[in-house]
């Protein structure tokens, strides 16, 4: 765990003249030198800032921790084995087909098809479905405002954050952004199961509006992530797959950051009985050890796709056979650890009543979360009414928490947590202390 960086000034310098990050304000990066991790062990990161606990998993993904031994030997077995073959030309490999049966016992409901990808999201599979089921005008997409599902064309269409659409000419047309249940910066937060029904009422409008007949798919993250960490008030999620089943339109669940335990469940899909008709899978899938992705389908929209014909859909590397067995290393460890069972009962609980204790605290407006996933709503000096669009108090108050000795998220004017799943309590305290002594420096 001790490495050393070597030629720390010499990689930087090869940083800022040939790698282009992304999400990164590079002029803001460069002058102070990129960040170089070396090493990682359970929730702790090592590089040239000495040991780091990670409180956001990687990229909310590192579920079981950094350095599982069972992890590394399964993907070296396979690649010693057979390191790659495709899916295509009628054939397979064992690990994916394990994979996609594993997935499919484990899912919920009648999901019990995978199609696998590299990683974020996948709107395809809709619009096929919908040509062979005789609604070729069903090519909407309806997601929300702070969504986030990507940043190809069509996933940085349906995400609602403008930064990922502005420079770039989107969204194109035929995806329609919904309100999201964001009560604190709507000023709703003293009645937030009203504004979420509220934004249910505004979401019906829009479908009316727009013809429910011209919408394919409706997408939500069951808890928005990147966008801000954003919690369903009661009701909101049961109310929106009413909607999206009054109205015909298929419900996707974006689960990328959401299944795996991240929520004290397999699925936040099953604590909330959503019953998606499609699930999207990446990050916790392989806890990031490999890029990986898998687009679940409901058995009945699964036969009609294969009785469609051709389909002509899939990448390269889909289920490709290394990333598969690191999939079934990372779930084998999720189970024997009952992972997911101690998030619900033991380090979620004790998480969230540690976050809570921020309330008080003059410099926060918020704080909100479930299981091992969290948000702190940070305030200027003058309080709610000095916030001002640009502060970005959520960037200055993670880079105090980091110098502090913790990894946590800033976004806009919040800090958001996500700590690797196997974070024990102590690790949980020590986290919170880095934030705590953070956040008291925000305003000097
Ligand atoms: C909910 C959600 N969907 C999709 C994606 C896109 O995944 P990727 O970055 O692997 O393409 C993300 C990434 O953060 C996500 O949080």
């Amino acid at each position: 765990m001790e490495l050393k960086v070597s030629g720390l000034e010499e990689l930087r310098k090869m940083d800022r003249e040939h790698h282009l990050h992304p999400f990164t304000d590079h002029a803001a990066m460069h002058p102070s030198g990129t960040h170089i991790l070396t090493g990682g062990r359970g929730v702790y990161l090592q590089g040239e800032e000495g040991r780091l606990l990670d409180g956001l998993a990687g990229l909310w993904c590192v579920n079981v921790g950094y350095g599982r031994k069972e992890i590394v030997d399964a993907v070296a077995k396979q690649m010693q084995e057979l390191s790659f073959y495709p899916s295509f030309f009628n054939s397979t490999t064992e690990p994916a087909v394990r994979l996609a049966g594993r997935l499919g016992r484990m899912a919920p409901g009648n999901l019990d098809y995978s199609v696998f990808s590299n990683s974020g999201s996948e709107a395809k599979i809709i619009r096929q479905y919908q040509i062979l089921k005789g609604h070729p005008d069903r090519m909407k997409i309806l997601t929300r405002n702070y969504a986030y599902h990507g940043v190809t064309l069509a996933t940085a269409s349906m995400t609602g954050l403008p930064n990922c659409q502005i420079p770039y000419g989107l969204p194109l047309p035929g995806f329609l952004h919904a309100p999201a249940p964001y009560a604190y910066v709507a000023g709703r937060e003293k009645d937030a199961e009203a504004y979420g029904q509220e934004c249910v009422a505004a979401t019906r409008q829009m479908i009316e509006k727009e013809g429910a007949k011209t919408i394919g798919a409706m997408f939500l993250e069951p808890v928005q992530g990147a966008g801000g960490v954003i919690v369903p008030p009661p009701g909101y999620l049961a109310a929106m797959r009413k909607l999206a089943r009054e109205y015909e339109i298929l419900f996707v669940a974006d689960e990328v950051i959401t299944a795996f335990g991240r929520l004290g469940a397999w699925f936040a899909s099953e604590m909330w009985d959503l019953q998606p008709d499609l699930m999207i899978l990446a990050k916790g899938l392989t806890s990031g050890y490999i890029s990986m992705g898998a687009t679940m389908v409901s058995r009945p929209i699964a036969e009609v796709l294969m009785k469609g014909g051709y389909f002509a859909h899939g990448f390269t590397y889909s289920g490709h056979p290394v990333a598969a067995a690191a999939a079934l290393a990372n779930i084998d460890i999720l189970e024997k650890e009952k992972l997911t069972e101690r998030t619900r009962d033991k380090v979620g609980p004790y998480f969230q009543k540690k976050l809570k204790e921020f309330a008080g605290h003059p410099a926060v407006g918020e704080v909100r979360g479930v299981g091992l996933i969290g948000a702190i709503e940070l305030l200027p000096k003058g309080g709610r009414k000095d916030l001002k669009p640009g502060m970005n108090l959520g960037i200055v108050g993670a880079a105090k928490v980091r110098s502090e000795g913790a990894i946590v998220r800033g976004i806009r004017d919040l800090l958001a947590f996500a700590p690797p799943l196997v974070i024990t309590e102590g690790e949980i305290d020590e986290m919170f202390s880095s934030v705590r002594r953070g956040i008291d420096k925000l305003w000097d």
